[in-house]
């Protein structure tokens, strides 16, 4: 008996537990698009420079456009025995179009099919994602706009440090994510070139055109080094990082999600849509979305991770290790998408408790800084004095049980001759906001500024 897709070489087929080890067809056939359409920009080139007839390659584009309808109908039967989706598809091709199927694999090889078909899919998920990553910064955006004067506390070290707006929290994440979507585009530029055509992992010698199948597939060009192009996973990783960073904000976010939703603080409700209850006791609502993002976005972490070790070892070029790079990818990148979507449908309906975040706003002596700076700007004194009878005025307001406004003019005197009355215009959450105009600052026309400028530029 010869084997089914060694032909001559092999007496037999593989062991069964070989087949489970070595097939990827479970789930490469994901990469079926893609690889249908490598194929399809292949032939065509083939068929162009003459290495194939035209009755050839008109067979067999005919043939893979019959085979991409039998998947997208569900009527493919993919087969573990012929290994991956790249063999699969050309056997169903040699079912229908007989011999000249065989000539399809002329001057390619899975190594460099493979790498062109994993460039391809992932460059649609950098699209897919940024364009989410958008869809969740125009969200940010609008609730900075309806709450730019939303005053909260803002913290260092989870301890109430100084008042900041609602909307300022909503902005910072949304330059965070243009961060992201930025090291995605960037890592795409790199991306988008043809491995196609380098064969093996030496090159061809037959006379292909390397820039037409490039184009026709949408890439800037070609690859320049054959040895590289088929040993380099590279965009993978880079996406990948660039996933992890996102998805690191990601978590933060759902962190403060989960904290803001608790009763203790109660800055924010979310929405029935996306919150759920307990079985046991009924008052509860509790934010596992934004629990499981923080928890999920663990997996991308782990699968560049993964993909680095997997990677750390191999000499050049090819290596069969390589084919654990897309379990691992597809799954990040769907988990990131997924935790993009959640993330974007909570923040779109939570309710803001304002009354709940201007009232802790005040507390823990936050506009502390305000009488400090009040006393550098007014009285001329500096700052690290100011710092000292700030310092005393916050013993006198514990000692008496109230926040710094409940303080009198009296006893402010009696910490400082040079406190005036008009130290009380400073000393409320909303007059500490309002105060802070400085470029970046947490100003409530400064986060409408910004609001505006983020419309333009997303086209909101
Ligand atoms: N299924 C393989 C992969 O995903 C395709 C390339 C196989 N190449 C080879 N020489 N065995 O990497």
């Amino acid at each position: 008996m010869s084997n089914r897709m060694w032909g001559g070489r092999f007496g037999s087929g593989p062991d069964a537990i070989m087949e489970e080890i070595n097939a990827s067809i479970d789930f490469d056939k994901r990469l079926h698009a893609h690889d249908i359409a490598g194929s399809i920009a292949h032939a065509t080139m083939l068929g162009e420079v003459g290495i194939l007839t035209r009755d050839d390659k008109d067979a067999i584009i005919a043939g893979l456009e019959a085979v991409r309808g039998e998947i997208d109908r569900g009527e493919f039967t993919f087969s573990r025995e012929l290994e991956d989706i790249h063999m699969n598809v050309e056997s169903r091709l040699r079912e229908m179009i007989g011999d000249a199927a065989g000539r399809l694999h002329t001057a390619r090889s899975r190594n460099d099919q493979v790498a062109t078909d994993f460039r391809l899919y992932v460059r649609d998920c950098v699209d897919t994602l940024a364009g989410q990553i958008e869809t969740l910064q125009k969200v940010l955006v609008a609730r900075a706009g309806d709450e730019a004067g939303t005053v909260m506390p803002g913290f260092t070290h989870l301890q109430s440090a100084q008042p900041v707006t609602f909307g300022h929290h909503m902005l910072a994440y949304v330059e965070m994510l243009e961060r992201d979507k930025g090291r995605l585009l960037d890592a795409r530029r790199r991306l988008n070139l043809s491995p196609l055509g380098s064969a093996a992992l030496a090159g061809t010698s037959f006379p292909i055109d390397r820039e037409m199948t490039a184009r026709a597939l949408g890439f800037d060009g070609p690859t320049a080094n054959s040895l590289d192009a088929v040993s380099d996973r590279d965009f993978v990783l880079e996406v990948l990082s660039a996933a992890s960073i996102s998805a690191m904000h990601l978590s933060r976010f759902s962190e403060e999600l989960v904290i803001w939703s608790s009763a203790q603080f109660g800055f924010v409700a979310l929405s029935d849509k996306f919150s759920t209850g307990s079985s046991i006791m009924p008052q509860k609502r509790n934010p596992d979305a934004a629990e499981l993002i923080r928890a999920k976005i663990g997996r991308i972490f782990g699968a560049f991770t993964s993909l680095l070790m997997v990677m750390k070892g191999l000499p050049l070029a090819y290596s069969k290790d390589m084919q654990e790079d897309k379990e691992v990818a597809f799954d990040a990148l769907d988990t990131f998408s997924l935790c993009l979507a959640a993330m974007t449908g909570m923040v779109g309906d939570l309710v803001v408790n304002r009354e709940k975040m201007a009232a802790a706003a005040g507390a823990g002596f936050s506009t502390a800084t305000d009488l400090a700076d009040w006393l550098v700007r007014a009285a001329n004194v500096p700052f690290r004095e100011a710092h000292h009878i700030t310092g005393r005025a916050v013993s006198a307001a514990e000692a008496k049980g109230c926040g710094l406004e409940g303080l009198t003019i009296e006893d402010f005197k009696a910490i400082d001759e040079r406190i005036t009355s008009q130290v009380f215009k400073v000393l409320g959450v909303d007059n500490s906001v309002k105060s802070r105009t400085s470029f970046g600052g947490t100003s409530p026309a400064n986060v409408l500024a910004q609001v505006s400028a983020w419309r333009e530029r997303l086209g909101a």
